[in-house]
């Protein structure tokens, strides 16, 4: 039987790899770290399918590279923003993803930042274990905000959004939302008294936690800046498990430095790393994840398997289970 050549940039959880060399060859990138640039371009050469992480940029240049035999792209990731979709589609080559297997780890770990950033749960944590908590129970020790009665503004209410929506209602927040170029979901507001502002201005000014939960495309890169980021009450806190570019980071910086906002918890970065010298780093208000919206070992296993039954199924000439261009 024929082997299909496959191009893995990074060692992804089993049963990945194992169950792809069942009917490929596959060249896997052994570093266990992000592929360079020239291991990428060469290891997909002449390959039928490339597996990748959200870390690989697949653009012009590596199609080229890999030639006509490439039929299909699986990435490690539900989002899409590191590879050319129109690019590949233009060449009839199938992008595909983890879809919604992360929605309901990234929406626990929303609530982690939430709750983290509003009452001070790392740093209690650091006082207690550096012997810093010296005279035991203190009337004005680490006093933070209310999340139960506060208003959370969800941006971008697809199936992270709302399952973040659904945890808020458990915590009796008050739930606004703006959907960019769509309309009310009835449903989830009748589920859950979720109530859908009619711009984004709104959502910035009534929120209490402003969390952000879109895809990055050209429409929503740097879409809080500086002039969204003046607009937040002063007591509120911005979540971020989208995607770091979402946010101007410089901007946030100043709005950090200059009380703007009350804080910032993020999981993700304009740089992922962000550089040892970033202000970030060294803020007080801020609460800093390096990008573990889906790291649990049951939601990392799923996409794996899924990444490796999407790179499978298109070869075989079977819909991939989450496609995120061409349909057959
Ligand atoms: C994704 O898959 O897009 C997440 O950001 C990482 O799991």
């Amino acid at each position: 039987m024929k082997k299909w050549n496959v191009y893995a940039t990074r060692r992804i959880p089993e049963p990945a790899i194992s169950t792809i060399a069942k009917e490929c060859n596959v060249l896997l990138n052994n570093n266990d770290r992000l592929s360079i640039r020239s291991d990428l371009l060469d290891g997909v050469r002449n390959k039928d399918a490339i597996l990748c992480t959200l870390l690989d940029k697949i653009d012009k240049e590596v199609l080229d590279s890999a030639g006509p035999s490439l039929k299909v792209i699986s990435s490690y990731s539900t989002g899409t923003d590191h590879i050319d979709i129109d690019e590949a589609t233009k060449r009839g080559i199938y992008v595909t993803t983890t879809g919604d297997i992360l929605t309901e780890a990234v929406a626990d770990l929303t609530f982690a930042l939430i709750l983290g950033i509003s009452r001070y749960i790392v740093r209690g944590h650091e006082m207690v274990t550096q012997n810093q908590w010296k005279y035991g129970w203190d009337p004005n020790l680490l006093l933070g905000s209310d999340i139960h009665g506060s208003t959370i503004g969800i941006f971008g209410l697809g199936k992270i959004g709302t399952a973040v929506a659904k945890r808020a209602k458990g915590f009796d927040m008050k739930i606004i939302y703006y959907k960019r170029n769509s309309k009310k979901n009835i449903q989830i507001e009748n589920e859950l008294g979720a109530k859908n502002v009619s711009n984004i201005d709104e959502l910035v000014e009534k929120s209490d936690f402003l969390s952000l939960h879109c895809p990055l495309n050209s429409e929503t890169y740097h879409l809080i800046d500086r002039s969204k980021l003046k607009r937040m009450k002063k007591s509120a806190y911005l979540i971020n498990t989208a995607r770091g570019p979402v946010v101007n980071e410089e901007h946030l910086i100043e709005a950090l430095e200059n009380q703007w906002i009350a804080g910032a918890a993020l999981d993700v970065f304009e740089k992922e790393p962000p550089l040892p010298n970033n202000p970030l780093l060294k803020m007080k208000n801020v609460l800093l994840l390096p990008h573990l919206g889906s790291a649990t070992f049951s939601t990392r296993t799923k996409m794996a398997k899924v990444a490796a039954e999407n790179l499978l199924n298109v070869l075989n000439e079977k819909n991939p289970i989450y496609g995120a261009n061409l349909k057959s």
